[in-house]
C-alpha cells in the first residue's frame, strides 16, 4: 500500500483553542513503531471539555487529537515480527516509555503527571488518531481476528466501541468472578455501561447504580442479572436499597467511575458501606477533588479500595479475546442504541453531539 507523503489531519495549534483541518506530514515509520491508516476514531464524550481547556488535561501543542482507533496496518518498522501489512488492528492510545513503564501518555489527549510522561508527550508520542495516519508504538498496535469478527457481524464502527471495554482493566484488578454480584455506579456513562457489559459477560450478577432512571431501565432490560438503584441524597436509604437489589446476595465488589462533577455525591460512600466484609472496590472514576471514604468500615471489613490508570497488556488481550469468542457482545449488539459517524471536518458537532448525548447507548465516532 502506498502511503502519502502528505495527510488530512485535525490541529489544535494554540492549547483550548479550535480545531483546525489541515495537511501535515505523514510521519515516518521507525524502528518499534507502525504506522496505521486509521479506519475510525471515538470521541469523549468530555473531549470538548478536554480541547476546549475546561479539563486542564495537560498535553502539548501543536497536537493532533485524538484517542484510540480500529485502523489497517500501513507500515512497518524493520523489527516487527508479526503484524502484517493490511492487517486489522486496534490501536491503542496508551503509550508506556520502554524503559520506564510508569511514564505513560495518552497520545493525542493527557500526559499523566510524571516527567518522563511529559517527555513523551513534548516529543515523539504527541499526536493522536484524527488524522488519516498515526505512528503507534509497536506494542500499542493489537491485532484484530478479521475473518472472526465480520463472521460475526461486526463493521469497523462496533469495533471502534472496544475502547470504552477497557474498565475491563479495573474488574480484573479487583478479580471479578463469575458468580459474584457487583455495584458498578453510576452506571449510565460510556464506561459504567460498558463495565455493567463486562461483568456481565464475565458471569457477575450487577447492581447498576445511577441518578437517570430511564437510562437506569434499559441497562436493566439490555443485561441478563442486572438490577438498578437511584442515587438519592441519602446514604442510609440507599445502603439499604442496594442490599435490596443484590437480592439476598452479598455484595462482593464494587465499580466506581465518577465523573468529575460527581465529587459531591454520596454514591461512593453508599456503595463501600454495603459491601461485604473482604469486599473489593476499584476506583477508575475521574474525581479530582478529595472525597468522603468511611475509613472505619474500610478497616473494620478488612475492604480493599484499588485504583486503576487505564489497563496493561494482559487486560486488552484478554478484552479482545472475550469480543472474539462472542462472550461480550460490542456496538449495537451489545446494547449501544446509536453509533454516530462524523467526518473531521464536523469535529464541532461530533464533539457537542458527544457531549449533549452522554451515555452508555450512544458511540460519537470521527472518520477520515
Ligand atoms: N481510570 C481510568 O483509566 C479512566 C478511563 C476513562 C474514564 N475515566 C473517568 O471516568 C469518568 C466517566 O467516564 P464516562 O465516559 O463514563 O463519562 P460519561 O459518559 O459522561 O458518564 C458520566 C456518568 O456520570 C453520571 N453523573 C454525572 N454527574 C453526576 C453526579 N453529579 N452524580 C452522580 N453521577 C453523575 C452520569 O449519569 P447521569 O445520566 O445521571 O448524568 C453518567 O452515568 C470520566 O469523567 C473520566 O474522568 C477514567
Amino acid at each position: 500500500m502506498a502511503v502519502p507523503s502528505t495527510q488530512s489531519a485535525l490541529v489544535q495549534e494554540i492549547y483550548a483553542s479550535p480545531l483546525t483541518l489541515k495537511r501535515i506530514p505523514v510521519p515516518p515509520v521507525t524502528p518499534g513503531s507502525a504506522l496505521i491508516r486509521v479506519l475510525c476514531t471515538p470521541v469523549l464524550s468530555y473531549a470538548r471539555e478536554v480541547y476546549n481547556g475546561t479539563r486542564r488535561y495537560p498535553y502539548t501543542v501543536p497536537i493532533v487529537p485524538g484517542s484510540s482507533c480500529i485502523g489497517r496496518v500501513a507500515a512497518l518498522g524493520p523489527d516487527s515480527t508479526s503484524l502484517q501489512p493490511g492487517q486489522l488492528v486496534w490501536v491503542d492510545a496508551l503509550v508506556h516509555s520502554r524503559d520506564d513503564p510508569d511514564d505513560m501518555v495518552l497520545r493525542g489527549l493527557v500526559a499523566a503527571g510524571t516527567s518522563g510522561s511529559k517527555k513523551l508527550m513534548d516529543g515523539v508520542w504527541r499526536d493522536g488518531t484524527c488524522a488519516e495516519y498515526t505512528l503507534a508504538p509497536l506494542e500499542s498496535v493489537f491485532k484484530l481476528d478479521e475473518e472472526r469478527l465480520t463472521e460475526l457481524g461486526y463493521a469497523d464502527s462496533d469495533l471502534a466501541t472496544l475502547t470504552r471495554y477497557l474498565c475491563l482493566g479495573g474488574l480484573r484488578d479487583i478479580n471479578l468472578q463469575a458468580g459474584e454480584t457487583i455495584v458498578v455506579a453510576p452506571a449510565t456513562g460510556a464506561f459504567g455501561g460498558a463495565a455493567v457489559a463486562c461483568s456481565v459477560a464475565i458471569g457477575a450478577s450487577v447492581v447498576a447504580m445511577g441518578r437517570n432512571e430511564d437510562a437506569l431501565a434499559a441497562l436493566e432490560a439490555t443485561f441478563p442479572r442486572v438490577r438498578t438503584v437511584k442515587i438519592t441524597e441519602s446514604v442510609e436509604d440507599d445502603v439499604v436499597a442496594l442490599k435490596a437489589a443484590a437480592g439476598g446476595r452479598l455484595i462482593d465488589a464494587v465499580f466506581e467511575i465518577s465523573p468529575p462533577q460527581a465529587a459531591k455525591s454520596t454514591h461512593i460512600k453508599s456503595c463501600i458501606l454495603a459491601l461485604k466484609r473482604g469486599g473489593r472496590v476499584s476506583l477508575m472514576g475521574g474525581i479530582q477533588d478529595d472525597y468522603p471514604i468511611p475509613v472505619r468500615e474500610v478497616m473494620r471489613k478488612n475492604l480493599t479500595l484499588r485504583g486503576t490508570w487505564m489497563y496493561n497488556r494482559e487486560q486488552v488481550l484478554a478484552l479482545i479475546k472475550m469480543v472474539e469468542t462472542g462472550i461480550l457482545k460490542l456496538g449495537k449488539q451489545g446494547g449501544k442504541k446509536d453509533i454516530s459517524v462524523f467526518g473531521f471536518a464536523e469535529w464541532e458537532k461530533a464533539f457537542n453531539y458527544a457531549s449533549d448525548n452522554a451515555g452508555w447507548a450512544t458511540t460519537v465516532l470521527l472518520r477520515p
